[in-house]
Order: structure tokens, then sequence, then C-alpha cells
């Protein structure tokens, strides 16, 4: 298993996506897909991706009693996806279930811990929640590990907590990731590919300094050459 960029396909509907993804003539990149996508345009996208060959993270966070999250995922053919560790272990390892084929086989699950647009403050005050936001992101990873997922999706300075609480082969992924001498947008807290790399990080996902680049093809391959050269 083997650290990767994965590329946060935020587009509105598959034209623009399969456009986007056209230019990768040589190497397929790993491509996120998120709600705004697979809600615009259902299953069908992701198997026009695959079909091109590209592996794909499917990024649904799902969140529902454990019968029914095993049912949406089972026969999914993407590399990996995602739900909400708050669903508890019982749902945790329903979806595992619900993924695994027949032949044993099964794509990487891995747990949102707390968003990060969730403070510490609202997650006491509106979720009673009252142990530190680290401490709790500290736990869910370890109920999602104690289920048998494959790892987490967190801010890039978690990973090394992660790893030293749930071990150096549970998989941290994740975004926030910027060029150093690039435009930040809306992500608060950023680091570069060099540093998640120092960091740990096993995935990182990248959008707009990728698709928003006039040369989404260099940016890729820059960004793989940094974080994993
Ligand atoms: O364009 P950008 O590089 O900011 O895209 C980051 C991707 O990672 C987006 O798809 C965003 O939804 C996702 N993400 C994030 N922060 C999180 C969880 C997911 O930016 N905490």
């Amino acid at each position: 298993m083997g650290k990767d960029v994965i590329i946060a396909c935020d587009f509105p509907d598959g034209e623009r996506t399969l456009g986007f993804l056209d230019r990768f003539t040589e190497r397929k990149p790993f491509v996120k897909i998120g709600m705004e996508l697979f809600y615009a345009e259902g299953p069908d996208i992701v198997r026009k991706i695959k079909a091109r060959g590209h592996r794909i993270f499917l990024d649904l966070k799902l969140h529902d009693i454990p019968n029914t999250v095993k049912r949406v995922l089972s026969g999914l053919d993407v590399d990996m996806c995602n739900l909400h560790a708050a669903g508890t272990k019982a749902m945790m390892e329903a979806a595992l279930e619900g993924l695994t084929r027949e032949d044993g086989t099964r794509p990487l699950l891995i747990a949102v811990t707390q968003l990060t647009s969730t403070s510490e403050e609202r997650m006491r005050d509106e979720l009673l929640i009252s142990a530190p936001l680290e401490e709790v992101v500290a736990k869910y990873a370890l109920n999602a590990r104690d289920a048998g997922l494959d790892g987490v999706v967190c801010s890039p300075l978690e990973a090394e907590k992660v790893h030293s609480v749930c071990g150096s082969g549970f998989l941290t992924v994740t975004p926030g990731v910027r060029f150093a001498d690039g435009a930040v947008q809306d992500q608060v807290r950023v680091t570069t590919p060099e540093r998640e790399k120092a960091l740990g990080s096993d995935y990182i996902v990248v959008g707009r300094p990728i698709t928003a680049s006039p040369d989404p093809v260099s940016a890729y391959e820059i960004c793989r050459d940094r974080f994993i050269g």
C-alpha cells in the first residue's frame, strides 16, 4: 500500500470531470469523487471513470443504520470509500461486510472522525461531547481501527497523533495541501506536499492546486514528486 496523491474532482458535472481527466494521457491519477458529482451524475460516473483506468476514492461520508450502510456499499467497484465513525463500530463492521466481495477482496474503508468544520465549542455546546477535540479524534480513530477499518481522513496535523495511537500501518488520508507559493483559497490550516511527507501522511487529497492550475498534469506530477519522490 504505497503513498499516493488523490485528485479531488470537485466539478459540478460529468462532462467537465471527464474533460479534465482527458488531459492525463500517461499516468492515470487516483481520483476522489465527492457528493457534488455523485448526486449530479449517479453511479454511472463511477463506472465511466473506472473504465478509463483510474483508481477511485468515493467520498460519500455515509452515516446511517448498519443494515442500510451495508446494502449501499454492497458491490461497489471503487478503491476507497468512507463513512462517519460517529455511526459506531456496529455500523463500521456492517460496512466492511457489505464491501467485501465474493473473492474476499474489498475497497479500502476509512472513517471521518470529526469534520474539520466542527469546532471544540460546537462539539461541546451542540453535541454535548465534552472531551477535547484531539481526544475525540483519537478515540474515533481507535474505534475505526478496532472495527477493522483501514484508516481515517484527518488534518495533516493530526496524522502523527493518529499513527501513534493506532499504529503506523493505519492509514491517514489528508486534505488541505497547497504549494508553498500558491493561494490557500478557503482552507485555513494548510501544509505543502513536502511537509505532508514529513508528517507521515499516507494519501494526500489535492483539489484546486491541480484542478484550477493552467497545467494540471504538471501540477499533479510536481505534487507527486514532492510527496512521494
Ligand atoms: O481544493 P482543495 O485542495 O481545497 O480540495 C480539498 C478536498 O478535500 C475537497 O474535496 C474537500 O471537500 C475535501 N476535504 C477538505 N477538508 C476536510 C475533509 C475533506 O478539504 N476536512
